[in-house]
């Protein structure tokens, strides 16, 4: 590789800077609820105004209504999302955190998304189970996964009959969580990455990206025939 186009730090940091300054950030009602978690002292770790206008044009190219995000915290991303769904669409959104679901739950109604989007409490993989009995198969168009690294897996095992041909599920941090994978192969989320991201890439049901935006995504499209 050219010297000139390696991506340092700082780098990164300039081109998100640039991108900030060509694309815009995010409007204020976004900008409020990022503002907000980190007053109540949330941890640090809702995607960036970036990954969330990719999210948002991910899942408005689905035409999706019906979405599912695994990993709420303070409702950031649900937001992005649910924005890019009709009016009477509808995206579960789950958090085992109960005081973060509440806080998400404000912060949505705060920017009019309360009809949208229904914050599901508990532990991720007991409510995609809920959600499979209570959902028809093949019936979401989006789903986001951002929890539990190591049940990446089995969130995408519990998912992926959920969703409608042409739909999509997004994966973050499938590069790294604050430090890269590529640097901590031993590391037990890391390794659970590997297993999840190598049954995805071999499943015939999605064509897959990996995009190395930010901690890197997983952009999985459902190819599935209808009614398989
Ligand atoms: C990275 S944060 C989500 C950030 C959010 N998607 C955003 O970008 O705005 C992960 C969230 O998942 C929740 N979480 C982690 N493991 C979970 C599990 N097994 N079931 C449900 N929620 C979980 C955490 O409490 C945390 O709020």
């Amino acid at each position: 590789m050219r010297g000139s186009m390696q991506m340092t730090h700082e780098r990164w940091t300039a081109t998100e800077a640039y991108l900030r300054d060509v694309f815009g950030v995010e409007d204020t009602g976004l900008r409020a609820i990022r503002d907000r978690a980190a007053e109540r002292g949330l941890p640090d770790i809702a995607i960036t105004p970036e990954v969330g206008r990719f999210l948002h044009l991910l899942a408005g190219s689905c035409r999706a209504d019906r979405a599912i995000e695994v990993g709420t915290l303070a409702g950031y991303s649900a937001a992005w999302i649910a924005r890019a769904l009709p009016a009477q669409g509808r995206l579960y959104t789950i958090e085992r955190d109960p005081a973060y679901a509440s806080f998400a739950e404000e912060q949505l109604a705060s920017i009019g998304l309360s009809d949208r989007v229904e914050v599901k409490r508990g532990a991720a993989l007991e409510v995609l189970d809920q959600l499979a009995s209570a959902l028809a198969p093949a019936s979401v168009g989006f789903a986001f996964i951002d929890a539990e690294k190591t049940e990446y897996l089995d969130y995408f095992r519990k998912l992926s009959p959920l969703i409608a041909p042409g739909g999509m599920i997004v994966a973050d941090n499938v590069l790294g969580t604050s430090r890269w994978w590529i640097d901590q192969l031993d590391h037990p989320e890391r390794s659970a990455i590997d297993r999840f991201l190598r049954e995805v890439v071999r499943d015939p049901d999605f064509e897959c990206a990996g995009v190395p935006m930010r901690e890197g995504l997983l952009i999985a499209r459902c190819v599935r025939e209808r009614g398989r």
